[in-house]
């Protein structure tokens, strides 16, 4: 079998170790494997701990104010505590990376190199050229695609994998900086993806999480140079060998189309849970985030989706106090989410991002009020997911073991098809399995299961 990979180009270090940190997204959570991945074949050895890292890697998230904040709060928390030395190489990299670039350099003296979601891959030769010059390096801009050709084949992790089917995004949703962090969409060949899929199955992977900031805009090539589509690329990972489970975030509802709907109601390896973020239920607001659907088409989108798959569990990102929001927009958003009974959802204050469209709206409603609708919005967000819960005691479901759990090493931790997580007292030769499960308790996050036929 052929693979895309190619390390020809990558310098080998010296010998040493290196910690890595991730925050925000799932994409972040892949991009961060890949540089372990590649650090690894480069010679580095991982610590878990920060503390006598050679190298410290940190993949970053820009998308809210606080997010950005934690990483400059993280840098000096260990420079206070001794960890991050003179001899610390400290690399900056990931979304507040290509965001803020040469001004990290600039004010932030402790970090030597910056390279962006693009240029993950070119990290070994950055350290290299830091290590011999001395000189702070930054590299941000690349082609979309580069850094997956130049990564080498995944480690062996567990038996769920993420594997990003796109890089980018060009929708520009007025308050979003990911279009200008990670860049204009592009998706990745569909031989590519199958490949590192075909080798993560290898690797003992169960589970497919393909991700994309907007997956169903998936618009790739296949090796006949031919058009293929998000739903195309399903029913191919669907047919590999050894694929037991699918999963892919985040969608978007604009193009949701017929034709994944229809691959849901046709494809049982794909899992029974959606993420699909509606962020506002005001039509006037949705407009003014650029998200070109209304309240109603979202409604629409739904019940199809739940003709085609009834157990399917819908979860969303909700964005409180957008710029100008009222009473009247934030209770359309509150009549949305009795509407479609979301499941495990997240929602966040409005933080403003500099060089969005947004930044420059008027905000005239004060923290305080923007604080208590969030409050109520979660409110009902947790007694729904709760009534989800609840509906699942009693039931018989197939989970996935994906190992140890964390309590205790007696328990195993096991994910259903819907995403809840399921704790099973069980052997651990069950790990990487497919078991029966009947749910026999409901706690506030997660479900306990005893095994049916193992
Ligand atoms: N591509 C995904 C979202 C990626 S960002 C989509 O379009 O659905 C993840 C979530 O962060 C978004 O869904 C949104 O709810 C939230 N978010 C993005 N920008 C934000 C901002 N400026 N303030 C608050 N929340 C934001
Ligand atoms: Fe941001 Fe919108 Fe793109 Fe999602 S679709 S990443 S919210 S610009
Ligand atoms: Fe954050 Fe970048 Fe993901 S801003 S949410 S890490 S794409």
């Amino acid at each position: 079998m052929t693979t895309t990979f190619n390390l020809e180009h990558q310098p080998l270090l010296q010998s040493g170790t290196f910690h890595l940190a991730v925050w925000g997204c799932q994409m972040n959570v892949y991009d961060g494997e890949r540089i372990c991945d590649l650090l690894s074949a480069c010679g580095l050895q991982q610590l878990s701990s920060p503390d006598g890292a050679d190298v410290i890697v940190l993949v970053t998230c820009a998308v809210r104010a606080k997010a950005e904040d934690k990483v400059f709060n993280q840098i000096l928390s260990w420079q206070h505590q001794g960890i991050i030395t003179e001899k610390t190489v400290l690399a900056l990299g990931g979304c507040v990376g290509a965001e803020l670039a040469e001004k990290i350099i600039a004010l932030c003296p402790q970090v030597n190199i910056v390279f962006g979601p693009r240029t993950a891959h070119r990290l070994p030769e950055l350290i290299a050229t830091y290590q011999t010059s001395g000189q702070a390096q930054i590299a941000v801009e690349a082609e979309a695609l580069e850094k997956f050709d130049s990564l080498p084949a995944p480690g062996r992790r567990g038996v769920s994998a993420f594997v990003t089917i796109m890089e980018g995004c060009s929708n520009k949703c007025s308050y979003c900086i990911v279009p200008y962090t990670r860049g204009e969409e592009e998706s990745r060949p569909l031989e590519a993806i199958l490949n590192e899929i075909r080798l993560e199955v290898e690797n003992g992977v169960r589970e497919i999480h393909l991700l994309g900031q907007n997956v169903n805009s998936y618009r790739g090539s296949d090796s006949a140079g031919r058009l293929v589509h998000f739903s195309t690329l399903l029913y191919a990972v669907a047919a590999l060998p050894g694929v037991e489970r699918i999963r892919f975030t985040t969608s978007n509802p604009m193009e949701f189309s017929d034709d994944i709907i229809e691959a849901i109601a046709e494809i049982p390896l794909i899992a029974d849970s959606v993420h699909i973020p509606v962020q506002s239920g005001s039509d006037r607001i949705l407009k003014l985030m650029r998200r070109h659907y209304s309240a109603d088409d979202y409604r629409t989108l739904i019940s199809k989706l739940r003709a085609a798959r009834p157990q399917i569990h819908v979860s969303s990102d909700f964005i409180v106090g957008f710029p100008g929001e009222t009473e009247a927009d934030f209770n359309e958003t509150m009549r949305l989410v009795d509407d479609i009974s979301f499941d495990q959802s997240f929602s966040f204050i409005y933080s403003k991002r500099p060089g969005t469209p947004a930044a420059l709206m008027d905000d005239p409603v004060e923290l305080a009020v923007k604080k208590e609708r969030l409050y109520a919005l979660q409110e009902k967000l947790e007694r729904s997911a709760a009534s989800y819960s609840q509906a699942l005691l009693g039931t018989e479901q197939e989970v996935l073991v994906e190992g140890l759990s964390r309590k205790s090493s007696a328990e195993l931790k096991a994910r259903a098809s819907c995403n809840r997580i399921v704790v099973i007292d069980g052997p651990q030769n069950l790990i990487g399995r497919m078991v029966r499960v009947k749910i026999k308790q409901v706690m506030a996050h997660t479900l306990k299961g005893e095994l049916i036929d193992a």
